[in-house]
């Protein structure tokens, strides 16, 4: 089973070398040759990536294996814009004459090929650098319990604090929430932690002096598991988060104009049942999850004390996080991105506060949420 992905790695590999490496032989010094090494270079860095580093039981790292997995995912997103540019000429092909067709199977044109490659790549990363934007969403609550102001929530999800994201973004994301202002909640709805937590916990520091009224809560997402959930659990404690982990807690008010009741799950074990059983019907009811596979679910399910979920919140997607898997997310994901309305239950999509694998954003922004709820008319 975990001889997949080198498998397949192989054959996409075979298949570079007839549409695009061949073009360049015999190689000869010049910059015309230069897509030949540096595909191959790249080849190298994904083949280690997933043979040494993911194949490897070992959750702690060493500054080499953070430099050899910043390679792979660069090599990552290279070979993604490379395979889906000559998919795009090959099928092109379809619809074009001989000698045009001709005349796109030269190194010259495999050369472009290359060039648009790396731009892709360059915009790419220069956008996810960039760090996330702000995002507004106002969402209308069909509640028994009405509030007289908006409630304003910060969602933070799939920072994939690790080899790529360290202190400065983390700051960077801690900055743009206190420029918000005064909120009520601020929640992280997992992926948070990717990496060896012994290695990246500090990254996460400024979080800690982040307040809200309400409090901070969050769940672990898939990729903490891949690693230590119950370390990054411990590191993200230490910040001043409640975990939610199948179980939920009141956010405490400071005006009990509302009472707000926060569920939980955990991704790896989740259970809606029991992360809801202490909801109240009085109450606003939120339910985080990584995950938003378990909207139809909780927007279904009801608390033995006839409580029922008014938000959920989740991550997980990236939306595809760059083009053209930004396209093709809504066939794997029911719901790939922002709001919606599932069986009278609202849930919010947060795009990722920061990335994973390849550091590029293109198609798709990392994100802040400010969600300011209101009850419905
Ligand atoms: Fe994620």
């Amino acid at each position: 089973m975990k001889w997949i992905i080198p498998t397949v790695l192989g054959a996409v590999l075979l298949d570079v070398y007839f549409r695009f490496l061949k073009f360049f032989l015999p190689l000869h010094l010049s910059l015309e040759a230069v897509p030949f090494p540096f595909t191959i270079l790249a080849f190298i860095s994904l083949f280690y990536l997933f043979f040494v580093r993911w194949l490897s039981d070992e959750s702690t790292v060493s500054r080499w294996d953070i430099r050899t997995e910043k390679a792979g995912h660069l090599a990552m997103g290279y070979v993604s814009f490379l395979l889906v540019y000559l998919a795009i000429r090959d099928v092109s092909l379809l619809f074009l004459s001989t000698s045009a067709s001709e005349s796109l199977h030269t190194s010259q044109a495999n050369f472009l090929i290359f060039l648009l490659a790396i731009a892709s790549l360059l915009l790419g990363f220069l956008i996810a650098r960039s760090g996330p934007v702000v995002r507004k969403v106002s969402v209308a609550i069909d509640s028994p319990v009405r509030f007289s102001k908006p409630l304003r929530i910060i969602q933070v999800s799939d920072l994939h604090v690790g080899s790529w994201i360290g202190k400065s973004y983390v700051e960077d994301v801690a900055k743009k929430i206190r420029s918000i202002g005064e909120i009520d909640l601020l929640i992280l709805t997992g992926d948070i932690g990717d990496g060896d937590p012994g290695f990246h916990r500090e990254a996460l520091e400024s979080f800690k002096s982040l307040s809200a009224a309400r409090g901070k809560f969050s769940v672990t997402g898939n990729h903490e598991g891949y690693w230590s959930e119950s370390e990054w659990n411990r590191v993200i404690e230490g910040l001043g988060f409640k975990i939610l982990s199948n179980e939920s807690a009141v956010a405490l008010s400071a005006d009990k104009d509302v009472e707000i009741r926060i569920a939980g799950i955990a991704d790896a074990r989740p259970d809606i049942q029991n992360a809801i059983r202490n909801l109240s019907p009085e109450s606003l009811n939120i339910l985080l999850a990584h995950q938003p596979k378990h909207a139809d679910l909780a927007a279904k399910s009801v608390s033995e004390s006839g409580a029922k979920v008014h938000l959920q919140l989740s991550g997980h997607t990236h939306n595809g996080q760059f083009f053209p898997w930004n396209l093709v997310i809504g066939f794997f994901q029911k719901y790939p991105r922002g709001l919606y309305a599932v069986d009278g239950m609202k849930l919010y999509v947060n795009v990722g506060t920061g990335f994973w694998g390849a550091p590029i954003r293109l198609g798709t922004r990392s994100e802040i949420t400010l969600i300011e709820l209101n009850s419905s008319a």
